[in-house]
C-alpha cells in the first residue's frame, strides 16, 4: 500500500491528525495495535482546552461535544480550610470544557469511515524504516500476514511506549525526564459530582482531585505511593480518603457509588527532542509526558497535531518544506511551557516524601500569594485554558 502520511497510533493524536489531513486532501492511513473497544476502554483525560475544542469544530465533529460537554468557567485550589477559586472566564475571557478523552476518541473513530479515513486496528509488530530518506515505510502484521505501507512521511502518534520515538537515533536525540514518587489512583462512578467546578486539594494526607464527566458521572483522584496495589483500595476506602482530603464542604456534597473503573497511573515529566527527524514527526505522548495535574496531556497532543497538520499540508499542497523543518521547534516551544505549568502545579499541590517544613512553608506562601494576587491568578488561568498556538 502507498500513502502520503502513515500515522502510527489511533489515540486522540493519530485520529485528529488523520482527520485534519483528510480534510485538506492529504492521503493518509492510521495504523493501530489495539482494537477499537480497547482504545475506548482507556479512561484518561477529561478537561479540554480551547485548542482541542476548536480542532473538533474545524472538523465539524463537535456536535456531541457542544451538546454534552460541560463548560467550566473556573476551578478551585483547596488547601486545608481554604478554597481558592480561579475565575478562569473573567480572567482570560475563555473557558475549558469537561468532555472525556474516550468521547473525543469515539467521535473521531465513528466519523472515520464517512470521511474516508482508513484506520487499521489490530496491527501487530509495527516497525518504521528509512526515516532518514524521502521514502520511509511502515511494516506490520495483520491477521498473521505481513504488510507494508510506503509513505512520504510517518507521523508517530503511538504514545509513550510506541515504536516511533525509538526509531530516532540516540546520536541526535536528547531526553529530559523526571519521575515522581507517587501515582494517581483514579475512580470513575455514576454519581453526581460533589461540585460543579473541579477542586484540586493539597491536604496533609496527600493530593485529591474532584472532577467529572457529566452531571451524573464523577471522576476523582488521590495520590498514592507507587508501591500501592489497586486491589488494596476498596471503593469504600477510596471514598473515605477523598472525603478527608477534599475537606468537609466537598465531603458533605459527595455522593458515593460503586466504581465503574479504578486504576493507578504513575506520574512523569518527559520530553524528547527533536520532535522530527528526517521523514518522521512525533506528536503527543510519543514525544512528551506531563504529570496530569492541570490536564495538559491530551491538549498538548492536540496542539502538536495542529502544527503537524499545518506543516504536512503545506508540504503537499504548496511544495513548502519550511513548516516541516520548523515543526519540532514550534511544537517544543509550547510543550516546554505546558511541562513547566504541569510541574509547577504538581509541586504546589502534592506532599513529596522528601519535603520538610521549608518546602511546606513555600507551598503555603505560594497559595497565599495566589489567593491574594490577581496577577498570580491570571498566570494560572491563562495556562489552564491553554497558551496560544
Ligand atoms: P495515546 O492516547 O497513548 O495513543 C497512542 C495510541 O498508539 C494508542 O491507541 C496505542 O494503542 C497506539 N500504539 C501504541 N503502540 C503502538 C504500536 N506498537 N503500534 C501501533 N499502535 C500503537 N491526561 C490528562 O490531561 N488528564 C488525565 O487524567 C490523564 N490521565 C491519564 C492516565 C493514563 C493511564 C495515561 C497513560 C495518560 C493519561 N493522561 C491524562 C494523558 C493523556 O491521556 C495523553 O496525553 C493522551 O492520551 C495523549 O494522546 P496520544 O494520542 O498522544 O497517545
Ligand atoms: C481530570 C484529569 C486531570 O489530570 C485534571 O487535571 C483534571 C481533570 C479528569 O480526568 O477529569
Amino acid at each position: 500500500m502507498k500513502t502520503q502520511v502513515a500515522i502510527i497510533g489511533a489515540g486522540p493524536a493519530g485520529l485528529l491528525l488523520g482527520h485534519l489531513l483528510k480534510a485538506e486532501g492529504v492521503d493518509c492511513v492510521v495504523i493501530e495495535r489495539q482494537t477499537p473497544d480497547y482504545v475506548l476502554g482507556r479512561i484518561r483525560a477529561g478537561v479540554l482546552e480551547q485548542i482541542t475544542v476548536d480542532l473538533m469544530a474545524r472538523l465539524g465533529l463537535d456536535e456531541r461535544l457542544r451538546a454534552e460537554g460541560l463548560v467550566e468557567e473556573g476551578f478551585n485550589l483547596a488547601d486545608g480550610e481554604r478554597l481558592i477559586r480561579i475565575d478562569v472566564a473573567n480572567l482570560t475571557g475563555q473557558t475549558v470544557v469537561v468532555y472525556g478523552q474516550t468521547e473525543i476518541t469515539k467521535d473521531l473513530m465513528d466519523a472515520a469511515p464517512a470521511r474516508g479515513l482508513p484506520v487499521i486496528y489490530g496491527a501487530e509488530d509495527v516497525a518504521v524504516f528509512d526515516i532518514e530518506t524521502d521514502a520511509p515505510y511502515v511494516t506490520y502484521t495483520l491477521d498473521g500476514a505481513p504488510q507494508r505501507i510506503d509513505a512520504r512521511f510517518i507521523a508517530g502518534c503511538d504514545g509513550f511506549h510506541g515504536p516511533s520515538r525509538k526509531a530516532i537515533p540516540a546520536s541526535v536525540a536528547r531526553e529530559y525526564e523526571r519521575v515522581y514518587p507517587f501515582g494517581w489512583l483514579g475512580i470513575l462512578a455514576d454519581v453526581p459530582p460533589c461540585n460543579h467546578e473541579l477542586i484540586y486539594a493539597n491536604h496533609q494526607r496527600g493530593f485529591a482531585l474532584a472532577s467529572m464527566r457529566s452531571h451524573t458521572r464523577s471522576r476523582y483522584y488521590i495520590d498514592v505511593p507507587l508501591t500501592e496495589k489497586i486491589e488494596d483500595w476498596s471503593d469504600d476506602r477510596i471514598w473515605d480518603e477523598l472525603a478527608i482530603r477534599l475537606g468537609p464542604d466537598a465531603a458533605a456534597n459527595m455522593t458515593r457509588g460503586p466504581s465503574i473503573e479504578k486504576s493507578i497511573a504513575p506520574l512523569r515529566s518527559y520530553v524528547f527532542e527533536p520532535m522530527r527527524h528526517g521523514s518522521l514527526l512525533l506528536c503527543g505522548d510519543a514525544a512528551h509526558i506531563v504529570p496530569p495535574t492541570g490536564a495538559k496531556g491530551l491538549n498538548l497532543a492536540a496542539s502538536d497535531v495542529h502544527y503537524a497538520a499545518h506543516a504536512l499540508t503545506h508540504y503537499f499542497k504548496r511544495a513548502d518544506n519550511d513548516a516541516i523543518a520548523g515543526y519540532s521547534a514550534k511544537a517544543l516551544a509550547r510543550v516546554w511551557k505546558s511541562e513547566r505549568f504541569s510541574w509547577t502545579l504538581t509541586k504546589l499541590m502534592h506532599r513529596f516524601p522528601d519535603d520538610g517544613p521549608f518546602e511546606r512553608a513555600m507551598q503555603v506562601a505560594e497559595l497565599d500569594y495566589i489567593a491574594s494576587s490577581t496577577a498570580a491568578q491570571m498566570s494560572i488561568a491563562e495556562n489552564y485554558v491553554g497558551l496560544p498556538v
